[in-house]
């Protein structure tokens, strides 16, 4: 902000800082793990300390999945006598304080839940009418990020004026905390807390079933924000719940048991890189069932890498074969949905991520045409095309490739210029320097 401060004049740069909130500095998306789908309520403690170890051991922390979410169930049905909110001392006997000091002291960040109601969506202390003394209260101690849900709100209360009072209370603390509001899409929220900076990032949906078709409606209804994501702020489709899931009760888990195959799983990481969501993994890494497989696919460099991006913008459905999905004009805001689709984001320097899918029964190809040359890439140039789960270069090819797409896949690319232009790019014209159409 302060950058771009000079050329409008510190009386306009004043109400700029004014009217939007800091809230966490980060720019790109968070990557952690999430107690939800795997404990559900029967949250402890000693099982998020073997969580955060077995994500070192595997060597997430290393790849950026820093961020460890309590989620629901933290805390005591009652606040304190002093009114503040406190851990459930039987199932978080050190506290919270406590467990922040032994995740920081591992290079983890510690985020909390709280809801904006009365009461949590499983009934313990939430934080309405007491916003500032909660986040006073997490930010001394050590508190990361905060999910904010939406159960048991009082009658006539408007998420639009009650999710900034918990951001204010936050940005006063003067602590960096990533702020995850969590109303399941009501009201839009990608309209105005987008636009008026009120969040790091705002859930899109309700909860997700790690089930096909089902993450991937999250994922339709989750892309239609796409414009409205930027540095720092994003759309969130919930977590990455995979593997065997142990929920009891099962509340978000239809049912115990692997729910999705090895092509699936990379079809919803694909999807959740692609659109710049937070990367929340939501896997019992502790239990010795989970498929190993899943460790291949959210270790994958080169998909964390199109989800880290430093432009941080949101890809989304480019093309289908559904009905009115052929528009190629590469600037079309809503392509409907279909069997086969080709989704896309831009990346720095140019270069373009895809995400060739079908979502059909039966192997599909999948044609795509495209040009990359803008300032970034000189004319009549080939494109190099990278297949990011095979870790090889795929070809080249100066405008067009086709591929076969397994059932439930989606094939994740990064293309760009196989010559850069010698001349540095321009700054800020990234976006919409290249064009891509199907066909
Ligand atoms: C809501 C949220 C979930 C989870 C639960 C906890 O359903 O959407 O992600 O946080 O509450 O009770």
């Amino acid at each position: 902000m302060t950058e771009r401060c000079g050329a409008l004049g510190v009386l306009l740069c004043l109400i700029l800082l004014s009217s939007s909130q800091a809230l966490s500095k980060r720019r790109t998306p968070i990557m952690g793990w999430s107690s939800w789908s795997v404990y559900s309520c029967n949250v402890q403690e000693d099982g998020i300390k073997v969580q955060a170890q077995a994500l070192s051991d595997l060597g997430l922390w290393d790849l950026g999945y820093t961020y460890i979410d309590v989620d629901d169930c933290w805390m005591a049905f009652n606040r304190s006598a002093e009114g503040l909110q406190q851990a459930n001392a039987s199932t978080f006997p050190s506290g919270m304080a406590a467990l922040a000091e032994w995740l920081h002291a591992r290079g983890f960040k510690l985020g909390l839940y709280s809801d904006a109601g009365t009461t949590t969506c499983q009934n313990r202390a939430g934080s309405y009418g007491y916003e500032a003394v909660d986040a006073a209260t997490y930010a001394s101690w050590g508190v990361d990020l905060l999910k904010y849900d939406t159960c048991n709100t009082v009658p006539g209360w408007d998420p639009e004026e009650g999710y900034p009072i918990m951001g204010k209370a936050l940005n006063n603390t003067g602590r960096d905390i990533w702020y995850m509001m969590c109303n399941w899409g009501q009201g839009d929220p990608a309209t105005w807390a987008g636009p008026r900076a009120l969040a790091n990032s705002w859930r899109t949906t309700n909860d997700l079933m790690p089930l096909f078709p089902q993450f991937y409606e999250v994922a339709d209804a989750n892309e239609r924000w796409w414009e409205y994501a930027r540095p720092g702020q994003f759309n969130d489709p919930d977590t990455l719940a995979m593997g065997y899931l142990f929920a009891d009760p099962p509340v978000t888990a239809p049912a115990t048991g692997n729910t999705l195959s090895y092509a699936e799983t990379r079809l919803y990481f694909g999807l959740w890189c692609i659109m710049k969501s937070n990367l929340i993994l939501s896997v019992d890494f502790a239990s010795s069932e989970w498929p190993r497989w899943i460790l291949d696919i959210v270790s994958n460099r080169h998909a964390i890498a199109i989800n880290q991006d430093a432009l941080a913008l949101q890809g989304h459905r480019l093309w289908s074969d559904g009905e009115g999905g052929n528009n190629t004009d590469p600037r079309a805001v809503h392509v409907p949905a279909g069997l086969r689709e080709v989704w896309s984001g831009p990346l720095v320097d140019g270069d373009v991520a895809l995400l060739l899918v079908n979502r059909g029964e039966s192997i599909a190809t999948i044609n795509a045409t495209f040009t990359l040359h803008g300032p970034h890439c000189p004319k009549d140039v080939n494109v190099s095309v990278y297949d990011v789960w095979g870790q090889r270069v795929f070809g080249e090819c100066a405008s067009h490739f086709a591929m076969r797409v397994a059932p439930h896949d989606g094939i994740l690319l990064r293309c760009s210029c196989a010559r850069p232009a010698t001349r540095p790019a321009r700054k800020g014209k990234d976006r919409g320097d290249h064009a891509f159409v199907t066909q």
